[in-house]
């Protein structure tokens, strides 16, 4: 068998296409551009990378975007003073502080500062417990460009056994609860899964692996999956993203993969680039919700 692939980067253009048109729809009426403020500490050169991105994708839907630059022995008060000055601004909608900072600043401090409605990567507690409870405000990026993905490529979600590798606070972790949930942002055929979570300490991991319809890779091990690991049919999403001396390559080892998999996303051009995409949806609902503009969200909620 040859994996069909699911390709990221199609999607990703086809919904940052109705990003364009309703970032401009909602200029029009309300006559406020949404803006995301991304916070870059100290000099991790794939951080510089992922930002720039983030800012060139903002560009392109018509969002304005900013960053602020601090050095890497930045303080976490003069962080905070950051932040509590971007939570007091009227006309920043999103907040993004680049993870991971610098050793002297705790994360946790700086994501429970950041004001909840301006949280476009939905790490704030009171997101996440919004999360578990099934009502979420907004999706964190790389979960929800997931949901997108296996819902534009058809894939439910429903009655099957979706087993994930990775017990991340970014992916791993909500990626668990939405796909628990009764319901997506992409309807109920994208929720309703039997959901596994795997994790370093997890005993005969391939045994569970193999069971999964659903095997999501989110680890950040090179080439961790394997064929042995892999169900015959099974889709796979990988989420890694790893530098080794021969590139860029996933969590799952793709060529071998792919000859057992129903579905694989590559990598580059899978999740990636759904995940800033997602990031764009997030501030275009954050600015939707902070001046409380009534035309309820989104294409993507209509999906569903
Ligand atoms: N670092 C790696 N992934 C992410 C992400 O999704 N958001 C932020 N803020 N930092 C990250």
């Amino acid at each position: 068998m040859t994996a069909k692939l699911l390709d990221g980067k199609q999607i990703a253009s086809e919904i940052r296409g109705e990003l364009t048109r309703d970032v401009a729809a909602f200029v029009e009426r309300c006559g406020i551009r949404p803006t995301l403020v991304a916070i870059l500490v100290g000099d991790f050169a794939p951080s510089e990378v992922y930002v720039r991105n983030k800012e060139r994708a903002c560009q392109q839907v018509g969002i304005r975007s900013q960053v602020h630059r601090r050095g890497p022995e930045t303080s976490e008060p003069d962080l905070l003073h950051l932040i509590e000055q971007l939570n007091q601004d009227r006309d920043v909608h999103g907040i993004l502080v680049q993870l991971p900072l610098p050793r002297q600043i705790r994360e946790s401090r700086v994501l429970d500062a950041i004001a909840p409605l301006k949280d476009v990567d939905a790490f704030h507690p009171e997101n996440v417990g919004l999360i578990a409870q099934g009502r979420p405000r907004y999706l964190p990026c790389t979960p929800h460009g997931i949901s997108q993905l296996l819902h534009r490529a058809g894939i439910k979600t429903r009655g099957k056994h979706a087993v994930i590798v990775g017990r991340s606070d970014i992916v791993g972790k909500p990626m668990s609860l939405m796909l628990m949930n009764r319901n997506s942002s992409v309807g109920p055929d994208g929720a309703n899964a039997t959901v596994t979570v795997c994790h370093t300490q997890t005993a005969d991991l391939a045994s569970v692996t193999r069971r999964a319809d659903l095997l999501i890779a989110a680890i950040g091990r090179p080439k961790f999956i394997t064929a042995e690991m892999v169900k015959p049919g099974a889709v796979v999403v990988d989420v890694g993203i790893n530098r080794i001396a021969s590139g860029l390559v996933g969590d799952v080892d793709f060529e071998a993969v792919k000859e057992v998999a129903g579905y694989l996303t590559p990598v580059p051009g899978g999740v990636g680039p759904l995940t800033v995409t997602m990031l764009l949806y997030n501030t275009l609902e954050a600015a939707r919700r902070q001046i409380g503009d009534a035309a309820d969200s989104a294409a993507l909620r209509d999906a569903g």
